[in-house]
């Protein structure tokens, strides 16, 4: 059974298109999906931002493909797992929940590292250094879930 792994924030241009490219470069992918949406819509159909694909290329990844998508409500009968950036995006996701077990899909990015932090700050309003902190605390998280869905399957 393939696992569906969905990585939301606000906009769907800086953080959740590193998640998506991270997790997805850890896994095996006939073995684990991943994807990618945004709480908002005030980007959709964009490319991420360039401080996210410059840092990714820096890393040797490349997520210049992704476009911008909004999250619905099917995704969370779709996915298996949906991981929320910041708290902001939690509360977002859940509301749009059915059912309980809609809203236990859900968690926080970082609660899957020890790293102390809940919270992938939002990098939009920053400089290029928010964005390689953004990228290493969720390189961490992906690497902690990917060792797990490889153990779990
Ligand atoms: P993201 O960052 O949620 O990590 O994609 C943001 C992108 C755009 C905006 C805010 C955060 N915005 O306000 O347009």
């Amino acid at each position: 059974m393939v696992t569906k792994v969905l990585m939301v924030c606000l906009g769907n241009i800086c953080r959740s298109p590193l998640a998506e490219g991270l997790l997805q470069s850890k896994v095996d992918p006939q073995k684990v999906w991943v994807d990618s949406a945004g709480t908002a819509g005030y980007h959709v159909g964009n490319r991420p931002d360039e401080r996210s694909v410059a840092v990714a290329q820096k890393y040797g990844l490349d997520i210049g493909y992704q476009r911008s998508r909004k999250l619905n409500a099917k995704d969370l009968e779709t996915f298996d797992i949906i991981y929320a950036m910041d708290k902001s995006n939690y509360s977002d996701i859940v509301a749009l929940a059915k059912n309980e077990a809609e809203i236990k899909k859900v968690g926080l990015l970082l609660e899957e590292t020890e790293l102390g932090v809940k919270e992938v700050p939002d990098p939009y309003y920053g400089g290029e250094d928010g964005f390689e902190q953004v990228y290493r605390f969720i390189d961490q998280a992906c690497e902690a879930i990917a060792q797990r869905l490889q153990n779990d399957q």
